[in-house]
């Protein structure tokens, strides 16, 4: 958990505090997180967040973050560990994942439309320090083509 808090604060401090909110997602039960390692050390963490309001509505889960320490990117880690997060969520039956990245952050736009993400919409002051964030989503094995995102899908905020 040391690592997830210092990672975090080294490539999302100019967003919000993330050096505590990670390790609290990590701890609360309701996130998922693949730790990539290289030589028995950790190099990088991605984590999914499962909808608790899931009930009979669209199964949504989010991708509350990946990071990479900075030495190792361009290296293949985060394409291995998106990857294994969208194994991860065929397997929980997720329909719809979806996750929020800063509108300028295009190194990870490009990374997450590899992985089958459309941007869906801008949220105004969506990080603490005020920037917008670009949200995107990816529909699923498990979504049916008949069906449509009801307007009352509980997005994690
Ligand atoms: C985004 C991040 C996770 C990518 O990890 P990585 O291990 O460097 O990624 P990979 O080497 O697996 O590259 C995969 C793809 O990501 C994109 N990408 C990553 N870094 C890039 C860069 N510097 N320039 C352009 N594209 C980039 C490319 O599409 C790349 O595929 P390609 O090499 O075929 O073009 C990493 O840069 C990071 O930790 N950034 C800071 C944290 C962050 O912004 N997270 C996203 C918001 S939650």
């Amino acid at each position: 958990m040391a690592f997830i808090a210092a990672l975090s604060g080294e490539v999302f401090y100019r967003y919000g505090p993330y050096e505590e909110l990670l390790p609290q997602w990590f701890l609360s039960g309701f996130a998922r997180t693949l730790v990539a390692e290289l030589d028995d050390r950790p190099i990088g963490y991605v984590m999914l967040g499962m909808n608790k309001k899931w009930g009979n509505s669209v199964k949504i889960a989010e991708l509350l973050a990946i990071a990479v320490d900075p030495h190792h990117c361009r290296c293949g880690v985060g394409e291995q560990l998106m990857r294994e997060l969208i194994e991860m969520a065929e397997t929980l039956k997720v329909e719809i994942l979806i996750l929020h990245t800063g509108v300028r952050n295009l190194h990870a736009q490009k990374l997450f439309r590899k992985h089958g993400f459309s941007p869906v919409g801008i949220k105004d002051s969506f990080y603490q320090e005020g920037q917008r964030a670009l949200m995107m989503e990816k529909k699923m094995s498990h979504f049916p083509t008949s069906r449509s995102v009801p307007d009352d899908a509980q997005y994690l905020q």
